[in-house]
């Protein structure tokens, strides 16, 4: 008896300790650190991060959260600032990237960390083949897509267009003539804001796309020499577009021009769909006072912008890192962030009832057959880092001199230099 009772007084005491063991390093997990670098500072993006980070919260209190927005749209900032965090050996547990070619430096340098466990059944199930290749490297996961944006679109207001009886273009052709006559009345065509550049390279890009898939695609596989009549003609186009542009452009910022559309300074605005969530964040509904259309000769395609997040492999606190991005892939974290920022969800099964007209219909667009699904050059994904940056300067310079020959020129010169030594992907479009 004496004997069953010390037994039963151990089992109680190693109970207890155990507990306590338990207690205890739940308590140091309590204190788990968060920091995330990300660009989302302009209307519509702050709101969405703001929502995405309440929402992380709320699933994750244990998790403190340092959020680093750097402002300037399409990281033009905030890549410069993680390289050297980077180089210093003190990066954040996570920052925001685009899918493809630039996550490439930072999975070859072993800056990231492979994340194949936290890619769960449901998320290989439900998000869509090209984006899971576009996060893949050496087969590995490095990355979690968050959404899905949507380059080649014409936003424009609707009051201007009614008020001059103005039909949406189809052809490149009518969409001059639109310019043409809404210049003729005195209101800006269409809205500019390239002081940080990548907003003419946005526009460069779209028009390139006009030229036809097959030849972006030779573009996107660093396959183009100087005497391109497509390069040519792309350059051309641009030009005549650029006299149909705000004096002021080069001191405006995207989101600045997107406003000129807002303030009926502007016509037109040619932008990824954070411009949604700008003019949702304004308090604007798409089909009353803003619309869209896709540029001329890009409406089959859906021009692929697709941000995500990863995890680095210095970060100091990786549990937190996992944490967040577990909760990224999941429905509840896209449906947080997507309705607001105008974008769609990566998870495909995500219920569309938060969304509106605009991101119904890119739903269903990006779901059709006869959609062409093409990576997007400025925004990160389709060439090597070094040569979007080098194209960013070119085409920057273009707005200015305007010499299509040399341009072309230009570029294809960087394309030897910058863009076939780094190349390490060879893009296969609508297949
Ligand atoms: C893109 C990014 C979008 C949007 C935009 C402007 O590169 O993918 O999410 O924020 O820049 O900042």
């Amino acid at each position: 008896m004496r004997k069953f009772r010390l037994t039963i007084l151990i089992a109680i005491l190693v109970v207890g300790l155990l507990s306590m063991g338990v207690t205890y390093s739940a308590a140091q997990n309590n204190e788990q650190t968060l920091e995330v670098f990300h660009w989302w500072t302009a209307g519509g993006e702050k709101q969405a991060i703001t929502n995405l980070f309440d929402a992380f919260r709320e699933a994750f209190p244990q998790v403190t959260i340092k959020p680093n927005p750097v402002a300037g749209g399409a990281g033009i900032t905030m890549k410069t600032v993680l390289k050297s965090l980077i180089l210093a050996g003190k990066p954040p547990e996570t920052f925001q990237v685009h899918a493809g070619y630039e996550m490439s430096p930072y999975v070859e340098a072993g800056n990231l960390q492979t994340i194949n466990d936290i890619w769960t059944e449901e998320m290989r199930e439900n998000i869509p083949g090209t984006l899971k290749d576009m996060v893949k490297f050496h087969g590995d996961f490095y990355a979690v897509p968050l959404d899905i944006h949507r380059a080649n679109v014409v936003w424009y207001n609707t009051q201007i267009f009614k008020k001059y009886n103005i039909q949406i273009p189809q052809t490149l052709e009518e969409f001059f003539q639109v310019c043409k006559k809404l210049q003729a009345k005195g209101i800006t065509p269409v809205s500019l804001g390239d002081r940080n550049k990548w907003p003419a390279t946005h526009i460069f890009e779209t028009l390139l796309i006009s030229q036809g898939v097959e030849f972006y695609q030779k573009f996107i596989n660093g396959n183009v020499e100087a005497d391109n009549q497509k390069l040519l003609d792309t350059l051309q186009t641009f030009k005549r577009l650029l006299q149909y542009v705000n004096e002021d452009h080069a001191a405006e910022t995207w989101d600045e021009a997107v406003g000129d559309v807002y303030q009926g300074e502007a016509a037109m605005n040619i932008m990824g769909d954070w411009a949604n969530g700008y003019f949702k964040a304004k308090g604007w509904t798409s089909g009353e006072e803003y619309d869209i259309f896709m540029f001329p000769g890009t409406q089959n395609v859906y021009d692929l912008v697709v941000d995500c997040f990863e995890l680095t492999k210095k970060a100091e606190d990786p549990e937190a890192g996992r944490k967040w991005l577990s909760f990224l892939g999941t429905v509840k974290a896209q449906n947080a962030f997507n309705p607001i920022k105008g974008s769609i969800p990566a998870r495909t099964d995500a219920p569309k009832g938060p969304y509106g007209r605009v991101q119904k219909m890119f739903m269903d667009d990006l779901a059709a057959k006869q959609t062409v699904r093409v990576p997007s050059i400025t925004h990160g994904s389709a060439v090597p880092p070094a040569f979007l940056s080098t194209l960013n300067d070119l085409v920057s310079r273009f707005v200015t001199n305007r010499n299509v020959e040399a341009t072309a020129n230009s570029i294809a010169q960087a394309v030897k230099s910058d863009f076939l030594p780094n190349k390490v992907k060879t893009w296969e479009l609508g297949k």
